[in-house]
């Protein structure tokens, strides 16, 4: 159909039919990615929640599995994690199988709908076959609910120095994380965040993982909750915490809590479109990556994306990274490499330079921008500011770049194309900080037919964004705002998937 033809993402994922939210329950396990995600497969709107699956090798193709969690008389299956429990620290396995754990959340929408508090309790599943098949434990929930209204999104690791399991879940507006040394029962050890980041919404989809501090052997525990309101451009979002964690409770770090007091809250990104984000468990130590997904929509609009048979996609994969700048530890997040598998043909534009208020478009006739690849630098961002502009022949047009005015990024979706079906989706242009003190100034951008993404400054501000062009762009052009803006290694990339 023309509406598969214009708006079926490239390369990011999608569910085949039906509505998808959040990702959930990431592992990676013998060569396999596995992804599950928020699903209601009989209709394009938010419903009876199940966990949709699907595998990759590469992070980028995505093969379809059968739906893995089916809502059931406890309620529907709302988000949460998986970890792949080797020593069978459970006893789920009975013949020498190596059980996945699942954790989630279930909501009894009796209880819901009757504005009962305790409609949210955690439970468990496990698969013995490497996650083809699944099994709810008969247990089940096992954490009853406290009297905490909004009491979900159960995220587990493994916490190796202790030898023991840590799980975090969002409880209204703060985490709660409790331990465990077999998955099923668990003990509340912490309470954190009521007097820390930005409040104007409910917690949800909660991470916490150690890290090592790049160019170090510092392990520091990073922690992430999504916010339903008050991201920097309105709307969901998700903020970052950086401290330690001692087995019990998490603190933050002196400097990072000097930073977030002194100068701004901590966002994972910075556009409307990137929410519920969390981390695959068990990548290998060998390959020591910490990878993350998010849901590329804003929950305000997501029921209404102009698309009929199924309804949004996750975010490019992203590898993130834990670098100290003036003694404060903070994240970078970057596409993850195995893109870069995927370039057809390198177009190398090499040094552009272009004059004060002039406009120069770049690349050829024959680049698809519907999967595409931009990269360039800049030997001095200082006083410079630019304005890169992909358009159709209606007309259509979307803007980005950066403001040195207020030292700012943009991205102007306001005459992108389809914009009407909600009033939050392209009332404002969007902005972000830069962060990054360098003069110096890198971006790497991925385009897809309805997402652009964003990295700046080696990762240090990240914009994720979705439009609809009626028809798709087949022009970029660059417009130098204010002096001559010299593009350094400009690369325009064709990528290819078939
Ligand atoms: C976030 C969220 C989660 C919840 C799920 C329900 O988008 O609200 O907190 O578990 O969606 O689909």
């Amino acid at each position: 159909s023309v509406e598969e033809q214009l708006y079926r993402p490239n390369f990011h994922f999608t569910p085949k039919i039906g509505w998808m939210n959040d990702p959930n329950g990431m592992f990676y396990l013998n060569g396999k990615y596995h992804l599950f995600y928020q699903h209601y497969p009989d209709d394009n709107i938010w419903g009876p929640m199940h966990w949709g699956h699907a595998i990759s090798t590469d992070l980028i193709k995505w093969e379809h599995l059968p739906i893995a969690l089916y809502p059931d008389e406890l309620g529907y299956i709302f988000s949460g994690s998986a970890v792949v429990d080797y020593e069978n620290t459970s006893g789920l396995a009975k013949n020498g199988e190596i059980p996945i754990v699942a954790m989630y959340t279930y909501h009894d929408p009796k209880k819901g709908d009757e504005g009962k508090i305790d409609a949210q309790t955690q439970a468990i599943a496990y698969s013995l076959d490497e996650g083809k098949s699944w099994t709810k434990y008969d247990g089940n929930p096992v954490i009853e609910n406290p009297g905490i209204r909004d009491y979900r999104d159960p995220k587990v690791t493994w916490d190796e120095e202790r030898q023991q399991w840590a799980m975090i879940l969002a409880a209204d507006s703060e985490m709660m994380i409790y331990t465990s040394k077999n998955l099923i029962d668990w003990t509340l050890t912490d309470r954190f965040g009521k007097d820390v980041g930005s409040h104007d919404g409910v917690w949800e989809c909660p991470d916490l993982f150690p890290m090592t501090i790049e160019g170090t052997d510092e392990v520091k525990w990073v922690m992430l909750g999504s916010i339903s309101g008050g991201a920097p451009n309105g709307g969901n979002g998700t903020q970052y915490f950086i401290g330690d964690f001692d087995g019990e409770k998490f603190t933050l770090d002196d400097s990072f809590k000097t930073a977030l007091a002194e100068k701004h809250d901590f966002w994972i990104d910075f556009g409307k479109d990137n929410y519920a984000g969390v981390t695959w468990s068990n990548v290998p130590e060998e390959d020591g990556r910490k990878i993350f997904i998010g849901w590329m929509v804003d929950g305000h609009y997501a029921n209404q994306v102009p698309t009929t048979t199924w309804r949004s996609s996750q975010s490019i994969p992203r590898t993130l990274r834990l670098i100290s700048e003036n003694g404060v530890p903070m994240l970078r997040s970057e596409p993850v490499d195995e893109v870069r598998n995927f370039i057809d043909k390198g177009l190398e534009e090499g040094t552009v330079s272009i004059k004060e208020g002039e406009e120069k478009i770049l690349g050829g006739e024959d680049i698809d921008y519907s999967k595409a690849r931009i990269a360039y630098t800049l030997p001095s961002i200082d006083e410079i500011s630019y304005t890169f502009k992909l358009s159709n022949e209606k007309g259509e047009e979307l803007l980005f770049g950066y403001n040195s005015d207020d030292k700012q990024f943009f991205v102007d979706r306001r005459k992108s194309g389809i914009v009407d079906f909600h009033d939050e989706f392209a009332e404002k242009i969007s902005v972000a900080p830069r962060l990054s003190e360098k003069s110096v100034h890198d971006a790497e951008i991925l385009l897809d037919k309805t997402s652009i993404e964003l990295f700046f400054d080696g990762g240090s501000t990240p914009i994720t964004e979705i439009f609809f062009p009626t028809t798709p762009y087949d022009q970029l052009s660059v417009i130098s705002e204010n002096g001559e803006l010299i593009l350094e290694d400009l690369k325009i990339d064709q990528l290819k998937f078939d």
